[in-house]
């Protein structure tokens, strides 16, 4: 008989809503590969709560550093407000775990690229949550788009419109530059428009707009944005907190079929819809609509593939330059927005103000209406 591989040893770090929630699932989905074994908060209520929640033998730390001397866990959950991301993430690769952290992954490319740097001195991967791109119909729509049987991406639409009240902006670390990082462009559309990078490869240009309609924040509560693809797609992108009738949704216009993608907060098979274009045969179609299993885009299905890398030791989908590459479009986005001039993939390097925050150093840059 083979003998089963050891479970990896995890830690979570934030116990409020989505680790106390979708982590805590995803964990429990995959038990037979991980164990947790500790959990860090600064709250001491919501620990214990936790711990309770969690059940089984969870060590409580109100202090990361405190926990990964201790417990030298082999992953790291990250779920905390993302200015403590970057901190949060380099302190995790120091000590050899590898992280899964909370989109964003941190707030701004001089972030990432610390991120990077520990990455490579450690030898440990940090990957970004994003779950859309794990469920069984994304995985489905990127073959299809990939290898070329939805013929040439030509338009596409990347729609994030949804509502949030003034309760939600009371929470005092959201709405802020410093420790939100942005409005919806970081912390909602960043979901869907990863999904739209993941789905058409390489964006090489951004015109953008940003406004503050609504919401008494720093940031702004809508962006749009026209993005051109290395493989010649245009696409529109709007990210909003200020729209009634919420909704999250992809359309891609292929040559061959145009695919859509409408859901709120995750996905599954039925939510995505081929149709074919009037010169496509029936019988060709057939395939398009049935992957193998239904996987729901969750957190749990993001771990699986996490831990299918890390057993085979290879670096792990959502890292590297695929989060990079989401964090530049966001930055791309914010300086075409602020500037009003277009912006080049590759442009924000060291000493581009947008290189280091988001508002490329004018956290005031407009009035509310
Ligand atoms: N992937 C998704 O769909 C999704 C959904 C919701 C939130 N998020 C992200 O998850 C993160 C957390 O959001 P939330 O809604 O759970 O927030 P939350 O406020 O409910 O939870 C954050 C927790 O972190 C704790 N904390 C703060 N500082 C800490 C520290 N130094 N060490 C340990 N714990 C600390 C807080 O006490 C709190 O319990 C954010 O980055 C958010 O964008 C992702």
């Amino acid at each position: 008989m083979s003998a089963q591989p050891r479970r990896l040893r995890v830690a979570v770090v934030g116990t409020g809503g989505i680790v106390s929630g979708s982590h805590l699932t995803a964990l429990r989905a995959h038990a037979d590969r991980t164990e947790l074994v500790a959990a860090v908060e600064i709250d001491p209520d919501r620990l214990e709560a936790f711990r309770g929640l969690a059940g089984g033998h969870v060590a409580g730390y109100t202090d990361l550093g405190g926990m990964l001397d201790a417990e030298r866990p082999d992953l790291v959950l990250i779920g905390t407000p993302p200015s403590l991301h970057r901190d949060q993430t380099v302190a995790a690769l120091k000590s050899g775990a590898w992280v899964l952290c909370e989109k964003p992954l941190c707030l701004s490319l001089a972030e990432y690229d610390d991120i990077a740097a520990a990455e490579q001195a450690s030898g440990a991967y940090a990957s970004a949550v994003f779950q859309h791109r794990y469920g069984s119909g994304a995985v489905h729509a990127r073959e299809l788009i990939t290898s070329g049987e939805l013929g040439a991406p030509l338009v596409a639409h990347c729609q994030t419109t949804w509502h949030r009240d003034s309760e939600y902006y009371a929470v005092p670390w959201r709405g802020r530059w410093a420790t939100e990082g942005g409005g919806p462009t970081m912390g909602h559309g960043i979901h869907q428009y990863d999904l739209l990078l993941h789905l058409l490869g390489e964006w090489t240009e951004v015109r953008a707009m940003a406004s503050r309609l609504v919401h008494d924040t720093e940031s702004e509560d809508v962006s749009t944005a026209l993005v051109r693809f290395a493989n010649g797609a245009l696409a529109t992108v709007v990210n909003s907190v200020v729209s009634p009738h919420e909704v999250s949704r992809i359309r891609i216009d292929c040559a061959n079929a145009t695919v859509e993608l409408t859901h709120l907060y995750g996905h599954s098979n039925d939510d995505w819809v081929y149709t074919a274009a009037p010169h496509i045969p029936a019988q060709r179609t057939a395939s398009w609509r049935t992957p193998a299993a239904d996987v729901p885009s969750s957190h749990a299905a993001q771990l699986g593939a996490l831990l299918d890398a890390y057993e085979a030791g290879v670096r792990p989908p959502g890292s590297g330059t695929d989060a990079r590459s989401t964090m530049e479009f966001a930055a791309a986005l914010y300086k075409a927005a602020f500037t009003g001039a277009p912006v080049h993939a590759g442009e924000i390097v060291e000493g581009d103000p947008y290189y280091t925050a988001m508002h490329g150093n004018h956290p005031d840059w407009s009035p509310a209406r």
